[in-house]
């Protein structure tokens, strides 16, 4: 695997990052004093309680507590996981991800030989199609044109188990990087068994990531077998559940999209594209998932969903819909096109053409439209029981859809049916104003109260609501000492923010996301602290440390041994103890376990 990003860089790129312009870029943000704010983007409100903080580096909703930095930020809102929401920040700011040495050699990325070894791959499959005439006839056949097949990089693999693995496998480290790849297999019996090509005399699409580099290949049998497709396995470097075939192919053809088509095959992208219709995309042979929705919504405001009008292409369409309608919202279009049966993108638009399946584009059937219609139609809405049948269903649906003006032409729509004011039906569906519809947001989310917390745990959460206060304390000598679980994270943190004096909350706890306690600290980082200036703040943590030093010092603990002197003779190592204490009065600035 990969090497791991060095922390220097991960603080570099948090130092760097405004999260104003990050979470700015997502959220509507308003400026109110020195922080702004927004409705939440992770449960739905009209009045706003997400606040961000330029001082901090920090976000926070005081309605579900969400909170975090500009990286768990991109982790939350746009799903991705860690390296990949450091990549986006990196990438913001012009800067190549490093990557510690794993001791497997040089590598910088990950994957960056994966991606050169996949390139090449792809150039070799496209070469052995020039020397494939069956394979060439097939996809004239299906009315491919040879420039159609070089803008998408469609090749063909050779009808042998070896010929990638003896071109590209020339050592074991190299067989091994031909596995990472999904390009081989490995026998049944193991690595010593050998190994064999994954894709034997089939037609290859490349699927490229927006850079355009190959991540994966997609094979399609020529003529008539089984299976018809067959992809890479999941790897380093492809995720099924996100990848959109052609979204790369698109950016490339169009200087704006203003809409994305989502179809279910390659050939039907491959096709559209072909006749003029740049704008589709497709997910592979999976269901439209939730990081899908994310990916389309980033690149554009308007999606359109295709799918065969045959019974699986409803059963698709409809898990499509309720995916998308935690998406729903003003400025955004979704919408859903269905195919007469038998029929797909590619044989329709190869049919009828362009211009005619635009047409059908034009008119497919808005989201409220095909959410009430579906429901609708498993009920009879003569009758009262029917009516109060169609609340109960739309009741789990309606509360996916964020709370807005969307959300509300959509009551409205169905209040039609129902034969109902809206907001009596709003009401009904527990979506009248003011209430979240959000599912229970997980523990995590919940704010902490602001109630008493225990003596260090009020310090740390100074410390990281305003790192400037820490040069309040001024010898961390005897808070180092104290004999108080977790004491030791007080002090390490008070000391990065002393020695930087301009630490920002997001920093700090940043720096502590891979450890055990880095949970925790988060947590604290986004609870509520009832101090508002670092001046309150430096009072309160002196105060606390004074506390801290004063309950759990030396000289308390001397006074406890005293004490229980006199109730029974001391235990061996109590006696130790004690005189460990008494020595260390007699000789101040030696911690106690060092005497
Ligand atoms: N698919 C897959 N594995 C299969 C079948 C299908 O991954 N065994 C995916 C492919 O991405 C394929 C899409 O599902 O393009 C749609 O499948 P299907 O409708 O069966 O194929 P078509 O796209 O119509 O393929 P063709 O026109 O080449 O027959
Ligand atoms: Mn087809």
């Amino acid at each position: 695997m990969a090497g791991r990003i060095p922390q220097s860089f991960i603080d570099e790129l948090i130092a760097r990052t405004d999260i104003v312009e990050v979470v700015g870029s997502r959220v509507q943000l308003k400026k109110a004093g020195r922080e702004w704010k927004a409705c939440c983007p992770f449960h739905s409100e009209k009045t706003p309680s997400f606040w961000v903080s330029p001082d901090k580096q920090f976000y926070h909703c005081f309605g579900c507590g969400a909170h975090g930095t500009a990286l768990g930020f991109l982790m939350e809102h746009d799903k991705l996981p860690f390296p990949d929401a450091v990549d986006e920040l990196a990438g913001r700011l012009g800067l190549e991800v490093p990557r510690e040495d794993d001791g497997r050699g040089p590598r910088e990325r990950p994957g960056e030989d994966l991606y050169e070894l996949l390139g090449q791959v792809t150039q070799y499959y496209r070469d052995c199609l020039r020397d494939a005439p069956r394979a060439r006839d097939y996809l004239r056949r299906r009315g491919l044109t040879t420039e159609t097949c070089v803008k998408f990089g469609i090749g063909y693999a050779p009808d042998a188990w070896d010929s990638v693995l003896r071109r590209f496998g020339g050592s074991p480290e190299k067989v091994q990087r031909l596995l990472e790849a999904g390009l081989v297999i490995e026998r049944s019996g193991g690595r010593d068994a050998g190994h064999y090509d994954r894709f034997r005399d089939r037609v290859m699409f490349p699927i490229r990531d927006l850079r355009g580099r190959t991540i994966a290949f997609g094979g399609r049998i020529i003529d008539a077998g089984e299976p018809k497709y067959l992809n890479s396995p999941e790897t380093p470097l492809f995720h099924k559940g996100r990848e959109l075939y052609g979204l790369y192919e698109a950016r490339q053809s169009l200087r704006s999209i203003d809409r994305l088509l989502v179809v279910e095959g390659y050939m039907d992208v491959v096709r559209l594209a072909q006749s003029g219709i740049a704008y589709s995309v497709a997910t592979l042979g999976t269901a439209t998932t939730p990081e899908h929705l994310n990916r389309l919504f980033r690149v554009c405001g308007e999606v359109v969903f295709c799918f065969d009008g045959d019974r699986a292409g409803r059963s698709a369409a409809w898990r499509a819909l309720e995916n998308s309608l935690a998406h729903a919202r003003e400025g955004r279009q979704l919408r859903f096109l269905f195919l007469p049966e038998g029929q797909d993108p590619d044989s329709l638009v190869g049919g009828e053409g362009a211009e005619a399946f635009e047409a059908r584009i034009a008119g497919a059937m808005p989201l409220s439209e095909y959410l009430v219609g579906e429901l609708t139609a498993q009920v009879d809405l003569s009758s009262v029981d029917g009516r109060a049948k169609l609340a109960e269903l739309a009741r789990p649906l309606a509360q996916r859809v964020p709370e807005g003006v969307y959300r509300e032409l959509l009551l409205e729509r169905l209040a039609q049916d129902v034969r109902m004011p809206a907001g009596r039906l709003a009401q009904l569906l527990g979506l009248d104003e003011g209430q979240s519809p959000a599912p229970a947001p997980r523990d995590a989310r919940r704010p902490m109260s602001a109630g008493r917390r225990p003596l260090l745990t009020q310090a740390i959460l100074l410390v990281l609501h305003y790192p400037a206060a820490a040069k309040t304390v001024t010898d961390l000598a005897p808070l180092a000492a104290l004999p108080i679980k977790g004491v030791e994270v007080l002090v390490e943190l008070l000391r990065s923010a002393q020695a930087e004096p301009d630490l920002t909350t997001a920093r700090l706890v940043e720096r502590w996301r891979d450890r055990p306690e880095g949970g925790r600290l988060l947590e604290l980082a986004g609870a509520e602290s009832l101090v508002t200036d670092a001046a309150g703040a430096a009072r309160e943590l002196r105060t606390a440390v004074g506390k801290l030093i004063s309950e759990h010092g030396p000289e308390r603990r001397l006074d406890e041994l005293i004490a229980r002197s006199r109730e029974h003779k001391l235990t061996a190592e109590e006696q130790q103890e004690f005189q460990a204490l008494l020595k260390r009065r007699a000789t101040p600035g030696r911690p106690p376990d060092s005497a």
